[in-house]
């Protein structure tokens, strides 16, 4: 099979590395791809927002199955484009995208399809904003319409800071304080059949403790000892089938990686947001753990064909995942600095660690950070403890000038 990914963070290269591994992958192509993606697939520039150049690029490839890996190319539709060029494409269509391309329309398909999720308004006017505020108390959860990136959401106890993010959005969504441990679990489904894949969680605060701003990600864990095992279970049954079946109820089935971001409150799970593609960094440790091969599974969800797949096979081992991030991410971070000690961590740590590329490039000889998370160092163990350890060891010969990650990835999970 010809594979073509597009994007170019940590997610795709994990998702490529899972690629090139699966023997059923004859070709694998990227685009626009990382420095670390190089290593694996064959690189193409490409705007990825650009349907028309992406399909093109597909055909021209004569791929057999293309990847949408962020959400900004599907919210634009780029799937869409790819699927009229009569090339299955794992990723849904700018419609059903919608379920994170807007936190709105979000909370309307969880209300018509009784998934359980907090308590919110919709505002648009400074009126409606104080009403919200005042009806829910703090801490005030005040999130952005549009995408954001991870950083459309507020949570404070301060009603003036929260009342100035809601002020500065177009629209926006006003709910109630979730409390408890949170879960990313995500699923393939083709708009009917839904595979679950492991739960995971991330670290979404840039400082250790869970202090510091909100980010796209810091690291994350797999599996969750601590978790209920009918976890799964329970939320295929209360969250993703009723949600894909929503979504095909609408005429807009949803068809790909339907990811669920869960609180495990007092009074049961809820959700806290959808997207609509792979989670990083959960991803990192999610392919990390998986044992089926990934390009059929991608496959027959495109096609439409994956009641005919059967339920996923994961490693024991478990897995963890450290982001490095740029000088003054989450804010405009620095870029161009040379990152060193990648050829370290290949010789001395692998297989049982290595290094997923976010956002780096080639510079002549050299690899510099292009962005704001620039690497996602990845292990994995007998137990959290094992990945843990080898994770941090792999992420200490990494230099990288002004650079930061959190030293506190699945400490607790693993008991120390
Ligand atoms: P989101 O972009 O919706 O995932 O929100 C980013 C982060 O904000 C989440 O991972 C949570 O840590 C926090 N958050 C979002 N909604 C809530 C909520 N209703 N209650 C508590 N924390 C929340
Ligand atoms: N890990 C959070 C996200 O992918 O949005």
């Amino acid at each position: 099979m010809k594979v073509l990914v597009i994007g170019g963070g940590a997610r795709e290269h994990a998702l490529c590395r899972s690629l090139s591994l699966d023997p059923d992958v004859t070709a694998l192509h990227c685009a626009p791809g990382n420095a670390g993606i190089a290593e694996v697939a064959e690189l193409h520039p490409v705007d990825a927002l650009d349907g028309a150049a992406v399909a093109r690029l597909a055909t021209g490839l004569e791929a057999e199955l293309v990847v949408v890996g962020p959400e900004a190319p599907l919210v634009a539709g780029v799937a869409d484009a790819v699927r009229a060029a009569g090339i299955p494409c794992f990723g849904p269509s700018e419609e059903a995208a919608l379920l994170e391309g807007s936190k709105a329309f979000a909370k309307d398909v969880m209300a018509a399809a009784g998934v359980p999720t907090a308590r919110s308004y919709v505002c648009t006017t400074h009126e409606e904003i104080d009403e919200a505020l005042d009806a829910f108390g703090a801490p005030y959860v005040v999130k952005d319409d549009g995408l954001a990136a991870g950083k459309g959401v507020v949570v404070t106890d301060d009603v003036e800071q929260a009342r100035a993010h809601a002020r500065s959005c177009d629209r926006v969504v006003i709910e109630e304080y979730l409390d408890g441990p949170e879960v990313s679990l995500f699923a393939i489904t083709d708009g009917t059949t839904v595979l679950p894949l492991t739960p995971a969680q991330d670290f979404k605060r840039a400082l250790d403790d869970d202090q510091g701003p909100n980010t796209g990600g810091m690291g994350a864990y797999s599996p969750l000892p601590w978790a209920d095992p009918k976890l799964v279970d329970e939320v295929m049954a209360s969250v993703l089938q009723p949600t894909v079946d929503e979504l095909r109820r609408r005429g807009t089935p949803f068809q790909g990686l339907l990811y669920a971001g869960l609180a495990i409150t007092s009074r049961g799970v809820r959700v806290i947001e959808f997207n609509a593609r792979f989670g990083d960094p959960e991803t990192q440790v999610v392919l990390a753990r998986l044992r089926t091969p990934l390009a059929r599974v991608l496959l027959h969800a495109a096609n439409g064909t994956l009641d005919s797949e059967p339920p996923l096979t994961w490693h024991d081992d478990a897995a963890v995942t450290v982001v490095v991030a740029s000088h003054n991410y989450p804010d405009t971070p620095r870029t161009g600095d040379p990152i060193e000690g990648l050829d370290e961590v290949a010789a001395k740590d692998a297989p049982h660690a290595y290094v997923l590329h976010a956002g780096t490039r080639r510079d002549g000889d050299a690899v510099v950070s292009a962005g704001g998370r620039v690497l996602s160092v990845t292990a994995t163990g007998k137990d959290l403890a094992e990945a843990r350890e080898r994770a941090y060891a792999a992420v200490g010969r990494i230099r990288l000038d002004g650079s930061h990650h959190r030293t506190d990835i699945a400490r607790k999970a693993a008991g120390e």
